[in-house]
């Protein structure tokens, strides 16, 4: 019989890079993510469908046929042996797709980890509760990136939009309405883990650079105040501001800058979201149709998406 999980996708509203310093965040969990079903086989099979044509993994031969998909593979194989080291060995056929491509920013990443560690769990007639799922997803991204804060993991686990706390860790679920947003999807210029290490380097150099980070867990701090009065236009103007910090941190290129220049008109504001260097923006829409047609003229793909109030789970 067939099982299938969703693991949402998760959009960074603040706070991202400085997080990793002990800053807090704000993360969201949206309805497009990544789906994971679960059927018996007579041995243990991985594919994807539509993540990139034709793909097929084999995590027994480690054989994957595909240009580009070792990386989203580490992580599906990553999680596979966590799964199998703790609830024991699975024969099993697990098919992949995904609303999102991997590497936008999106998390997909904590997404296909923490997605097929429940799915494991759950064809292996084993129960993983959200903690122990977030813990172990966090494992898979640490092993696989090097440097990765708990935050996307525990935002894809918990659903909604959550107040990232570090030092001990928690995730706080910040009870507000967000109107549905806009994101868009931009080439990416490197992986998470290189632009994560890239901003390590420079904090290690400038000093300046540490009061950046200073500045933008402020923002965070006051973003939560405007997230909870529904104050749109507070919003937007701290997406701004914490999008011009991540600036000067060397994640945001010309591409975001225009964007946002062009659209500023029609939304209240905008970010990156995640690593960045292109990647997810977000856009907080004032006249969505308007956005809507400017970004179906410039061919960019884009989502108008909501927070998904559920994290990932059967359905
Ligand atoms: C990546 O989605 C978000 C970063 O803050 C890194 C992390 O928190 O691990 C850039």
């Amino acid at each position: 019989m067939k099982k299938s999980i969703f693991a949402p996708g998760v959009v960074k509203l603040f706070g991202e890079h400085a997080v990793v310093y002990g800053k807090p965040a704000i993360a969201a969990a949206i309805d497009k993510g990544v789906y994971i079903d679960c059927v018996s086989s007579d041995r243990l099979v991985v594919e994807t469908v539509g993540i990139t044509t034709g793909l097929r993994f084999s995590p027994l031969d480690r054989r994957v046929e595909a240009f580009g998909a070792e990386k989203f593979f580490a992580y599906v194989e990553t999680a596979l042996r966590l799964a199998q080291e703790r609830w024991g060995d699975l024969a099993a056929k697990f098919t992949i797709r995904s609303d999102l491509p991997p590497s936008a920013g999106a998390a997909t990443s904590a997404a296909v980890s923490v997605g097929i560690l429940k799915a494991y769990a759950l064809c292996a007639g084993a129960d993983v509760g959200d903690e122990e799922a977030a813990k172990l997803g966090h494992k898979v991204e640490l092993e696989v990136q090097g440097i990765a804060s708990p935050m996307d993991t525990a935002a894809v686990t918990y659903g909604g939009v959550l107040k990232i706390l570090t030092n001990p860790f928690r995730a706080e679920p910040l009870k507000i309405q967000l109107p549905p947003f806009y994101i868009v999807l931009l080439p990416r210029l490197g992986t998470t883990g290189e632009i994560v290490k890239d901003v390590r380097a420079l904090l290690g150099k400038r000093k300046s650079a540490t009061w950046v980070i200073e500045a933008i867990g402020k923002v965070v701090e006051e973003a939560e105040g405007c997230l909870r009065a529904g104050d749109l236009e507070c919003v937007g103007e701290l997406m701004d501001i914490n999008n011009w910090l991540l600036g000067a941190l060397g994640v945001v290129d010309g591409r975001v800058v225009d964007l946002l220049g062009m659209l500023k008109p029609f939304i209240y504001g905008g970010k990156i979201s995640g690593a960045g260097r292109g990647g997810i923006v977000i856009l907080i829409p004032k006249e969505g149709d308007v956005v809507s047609r400017i970004l179906k003229g410039l061919g960019y793909p884009y989502y108008k998406v909501s927070v998904y109030p559920k994290g990932a789970g059967e359905v």
